[in-house]
């Protein structure tokens, strides 16, 4: 039976604050956030879900969890609890590189997506542990994590990121929202704010009739992998913990920042009115100035900050639209269900509204390919051995588990060509880092160069530059900024400008030790750990 859509309202999750005040000032936040095993109620007509939550406490822990509010400048101390059964809720895979605890348990870790903070509080896939600490990975070395929040203001968050078990992990629930605020450099920008500024995340799941998470769970290769599948789409789609919900707003302005916390799917945005968004920043932080679309495209792990204003709305509601493929971009259209996202309900009346769309935001030093220290090309492809079947990914030929090949000194940038010869769109990540993407230039003769690749494993012998001569993409204006995930096309050579140290006024390096152990990784959001750097 199909679920109804629009019928739950939207949920606001509940805010934590990740600093304390004493005698007037702002002192380090020390909070401890656990995970838990409980039922959260995805749609009115849907029974409980199983669902493993973050929350201060069992009764209080949400899918998503709380939205941390940090202080630029403030340090945030996290302990992070395991208090999950014994069980897993969905199948996973040993067959893959996974975390395999000695005493049962599930294992997790927490990783700060787009936080610039100390290797040991990377949340490294090998710093998992389990429930009350009894098994922990190998580069495990302590329960509290340290963000010292020195990057700009903007939009970061938290999930799970335990070896082999991030994709099930994050499929139950263990995602959430970090804001980084700054008041010092946002407090002059006259944008909405609190209640007008609303995260919303959004993700795509499938039920079965009794409420469970249905998760195909026969391997996409069962003979070598028996439950392993690479990328996960469900047909509902579900906003803030809630499948298609409503919400009801003034008719003024209202900020929104949306992340994609799906596996695979990708979003394409627009709203049935037409009404335009205001694209304030993107993952990480501000854009230099506001740029204006009437729709865009949303990777997993992808945020976009926008400011969306409901009085120009010509009817008296709005509802949010998907028009992506799945897989991007060579699979199918997306069919009634996952086409749509979420309804606006929208007052008649206009309502006062103090708030503007500045003309300038926040500037940061623009990208300057010629301060880069190193050129690097980055290779995905289908790698076959003959041992195993083609639909693993690597870099380069190599896999999370050979040595550290990209060791970026802190303080520098490099320039990273990304050649993309898959035939799906993969929004790559790095960590510690900012990046801003230069140029997309089309690989032409692909197949041949494909061959080569193959051979010799090597894009300079292969001739890279003779063949990225095809058809030049302009990068998206909203996308310009700096930013720690973009979508790399399949069949081009994304250019891009890695910035390791620090942006904006003042020290540009980081206050710590970032060639330290564990280091850290860059991998594609979707489906598999790439080789790490540090
Ligand atoms: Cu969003 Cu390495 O992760």
């Amino acid at each position: 039976s199909k679920l109804e859509m629009f019928v739950d309202d939207l949920p606001i999750m509940p805010k934590v604050q990740g600093f304390s005040v004493r005698d007037g000032a702002l002192v380090p936040g020390n909070l401890t956030i656990g995970m838990f095993q409980k039922l959260w109620k995805f749609h009115r007509d849907l029974p409980a879900t199983r669902v493993f939550a973050y929350g201060l406490s069992k009764e209080s822990a949400t899918v998503p969890g709380p939205t941390i509010e940090a202080r630029r400048g403030v340090h945030t101390h996290i302990t992070w609890e395991n208090h999950l059964p014994s069980r897993h809720i969905l199948p996973w895979d040993p067959t893959i590189p996974t975390a395999k605890p000695s005493s049962g348990g599930v294992p997790t870790v927490v990783h700060l997506h787009g936080g610039v903070h100390p290797p040991f509080s990377d949340g490294n896939s090998n710093s998992w542990f389990t429930s009350g600490f009894h098994s922990t990975g190998p580069t495990w070395s302590s329960p509290t994590s340290s963000y010292p929040n020195v990057q700009p203001p903007g939009n970061l968050w938290y999930h799970d990121h335990a070896m082999g078990l991030t994709r099930v992990n994050l499929l139950t629930g263990l995602i959430g929202a970090y804001i980084l605020r700054d008041p010092s450099l946002e407090s002059s920008l006259p944008l909405p704010s609190s209640p007008f500024d609303l995260n919303l995340i959004v993700f795509d799941r499938s039920f079965r009739t009794d409420g469970s998470i249905y998760m195909n769970s026969t391997g996409n290769n069962p003979s070598i992998h028996p439950e392993w599948q690479p990328e996960y789409f469900g047909d509902a789609i579900i906003v803030n913990g809630k499948a298609w919900p409503r919400l009801h707003v003034q008719r003024r302005r209202y900020r929104f920042r949306i992340l994609n916390a799906s596996n695979a799917r990708f979003f394409r945005f627009s709203f049935s009115n037409a009404l335009p968004f205001f694209h304030i920043g993107s993952d990480s932080t501000y854009l230099p100035k506001p740029v204006k679309t009437t729709g865009f495209l949303l990777a997993p792990s992808e945020i976009a900050d926008v400011i969306v204003d409901f009085s120009d709305s010509p009817t008296d509601s709005a509802i949010l639209l998907n028009h992506a493929k799945y897989p991007f971009p060579s699979g199918d259209p997306v069919d009634e269900i996952n086409s749509k996202v979420m309804k606006f309900v929208i007052e008649r009346q206009r309502s006062p509204d103090q708030s503007r769309i500045p003309r300038h935001l926040i500037r940061f030093p623009k990208p300057s390919p010629q301060s880069a220290v190193k050129t690097r090309y980055i290779t995905m492809y289908e790698y076959t051995t003959p041992s195993d079947e083609p639909t693993h990914l690597y870099l380069n030929g190599k896999a999370y588990e050979d040595p550290a090949t990209e060791t970026p000194k802190s303080g520098t940038s490099e320039i990273w060509h990304v050649i993309n010869l898959t035939d799906d769109n993969h929004p790559l990540h790095i960590h510690l880092a900012h990046l801003s993407v230069l140029e997309q230039r089309e690989i032409l003769e692909l197949e041949k160069f494909k061959d080569c690749m193959t051979k010799l494993n090597d894009a300079i012998k292969c001739h890279v530059d003779n063949h990225a001569v095809g058809k030049k993409d302009k990068v998206a204006k909203h996308e310009r900024g700096w930013k720690n995930v973009f979508k790399a096309q399949p069949g081009f050579v994304t250019t891009m400008l890695v910035r390791f140290k620090l942006l904006g006024p003042g020290n540009t390096t980081y206050p710590f030790d970032a060639t330290a152990e564990p280091g850290y990784v860059y991998h594609c959001h979707v489906s598999f750990f790439f080789p790490f750097f540090k």
